[in-house]
């Protein structure tokens, strides 16, 4: 049985039906084919997934699509503004804020979310609200100092 939905996805409204047992990870990938949003782990423990609630940051596979009835979502693909990079992800490749890239929108969105959140003060604090996104490469110290440049 589908349930009918209406979500806002990077400034577009959407009119669907879900599956109630849909994450909002599996239906932005699957049914609106954003799939910039990475699948890690798919249990909350990697932040791969990671997009924007009505501007707050939420893992994607930890909650079902249907508990976003009117809200709105922002992905990665949401973030530039046209053919110009949104200044986080312009900082991520001055700094070689990544190198295989797989983490790299989940790791974004949540340092958009660190400084939106008011979590940016020191790297100590950046560090520490960015600790649930895991980078296999470690290019942990390239990611913080891109958050924090960003900042000032
Ligand atoms: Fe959601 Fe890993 S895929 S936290």
């Amino acid at each position: 049985e589908q349930l009918p939905l209406s979500i806002e996805v990077n400034g577009k409204m959407q009119q669907v039906n879900v599956e109630p047992r849909v994450t909002l990870l599996d239906f932005l990938r699957e049914q609106l084919q954003l799939t910039g949003t990475k699948k890690g782990c798919d249990h909350g423990q990697c932040g791969a997934c990671t997009v924007h609630v009505d501007g707050k940051r939420v893992n994607s596979c930890l909650s079902l699509a249907v508990m976003h009835q009117g809200k709105k979502i922002t992905t990665i693909e949401g973030l530039a503004n046209g053919d110009e990079l949104h200044p986080m992800q312009e900082a991520f490749i001055k700094h070689d804020g990544f190198q295989c890239g797989y983490c790299t929108p989940g790791q974004i969105m949540s340092a958009v979310a660190c400084i939106n959140e008011g979590h940016a003060n020191s790297k100590d604090e950046i560090r520490e609200f960015m600790s649930g996104n895991i980078c296999r490469c470690g290019a942990y110290p390239n990611i913080v100092d891109a958050i924090a440049d960003v900042k000032n």
